[in-house]
């Protein structure tokens, strides 16, 4: 299955194709230089997979993890191309999760003022979520994706194969962006989630996700509306996130835990029970005071208030506004023994 996505600039297509990335130069056009960007966590055949398929490739590796948002490994990446004598006409290609999509897509938007780029997300939360829309970035001082700008990739090869190599906490993690998109736009995804049995519908529930982003980021490719109810659950999620460090919880675990206080009694019972079906918590023992700190210093801040996405029905969303002390109270729901 292919869907083409309209942004400003043009239309991308995305491939849905199981055991797609043996076939990737049918859809990428590799037939010229092409930096095949991963990293430390990704199985090494699917990189040498693509490169096998390119006319004049080259590896770049980065080592797994936010690390590879630096603007460090940014230069590293420009001088790899810059080296390899690299024109406009030739391409990026990144194999792996979100922050290898991230990292490869800034770097292939930035050199030359912009190279071809495609993205092969190798992650349930990549597939469903960052490869798709066009935000490239890179953190600086340790502020996350402060650098960055829209560019929209050239292709991106959605391949359900390669999530059979995928821990299943990294399963789970991509499944709370799942839960995170159908909650806010589609009541019958939400419910296949809830009735079919746990990951059993993964490449329909992968493919869904996509399209319902997809509507989205068509209709507000810029983030000035509708787009931001993808940051449902991420407004504490966030917060939570910035307090556990490296060592903590994970991307889809904080927004899974930030979705809970936003959304009204009834559909907190039904999402309380599909997070605990796909391994993601719902409880957390924290500091309240630092996580809110955090959020308070969120760059969507207006005022007094910030705006966030609730969910008063299943399907359905409203932006409201929430002050810090609604915001410290709404924590208390995720007091474990609560
Ligand atoms: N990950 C949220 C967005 O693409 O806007």
């Amino acid at each position: 299955m292919r869907v083409e996505v309209c942004t400003s600039t043009g239309t991308y297509p995305i491939i849905f194709e199981q055991g797609g990335l043996g076939k990737a130069s049918e859809y990428f056009n590799l037939n010229r230089k092409a930096l095949v960007v991963t990293d430390t966590g990704v199985p090494e055949s699917y990189a040498q997979s693509l490169l096998s398929m390119c006319k004049e490739g080259a590896l770049f590796t980065l080592p797994q993890g936010e690390e590879a948002k630096s603007l460090h490994y940014f230069e590293q990446l420009q001088l790899a191309m810059l080296n390899r004598s690299f024109t406009r006409k030739d391409c990026v290609v990144a194999v792996g999760g979100g922050v290898v999509g991230d990292a490869a897509g800034f770097a292939a938007a930035c050199y030359m003022r912009g190279i071809d780029f495609y993205n092969v997300p190798t992650t349930v939360l990549s597939q469903v979520d960052s490869s798709i829309g066009g935000k490239t970035a890179v953190n600086l001082q340790g502020v996350k994706n402060i650098v960055g700008c829209f560019y929209p990739p050239k292709g991106v090869l959605i391949d359900s194969e390669l999530l059979q190599t995928l821990p299943k906490r990294q399963m789970n993690n991509g499944y709370a962006e799942i839960i995170k998109i159908a909650l806010t736009r589609d009541a019958s995804l939400f419910e296949m989630l809830e009735n079919s049995p746990p990951f059993a519908r993964i490449e329909e529930a992968v493919r869904q996700a996509v399209l319902l982003k997809q509507e989205v980021v068509e209709r507000d490719e810029r983030e000035e509306s509708l787009r931001k109810v993808l940051n449902f659950g991420h407004t504490l999620g966030h917060g939570i996130e910035a307090i556990q460090g490296q060592e903590g919880l994970y991307h889809g675990e904080c927004v899974a835990l930030g979705m809970l206080p936003m959304c009204a009694p009834e559909v907190r019972v039904r999402l309380n029970k599909a997070l605990k079906k796909y391994g993601l918590p719902t409880q957390i023992k924290v500091d309240k005071q630092a996580v809110i700190d955090k959020v308070m210093h969120d760059k969507k801040r207006e005022g007094d208030a910030i705006t966030v996405v609730y969910c008063g029905e299943v399907g359905r969303f409203s932006f409201e506004q929430r002050t810090e002390e609604q915001l410290t109270d709404a924590l208390y729901i995720l007091e474990v023994g609560s």
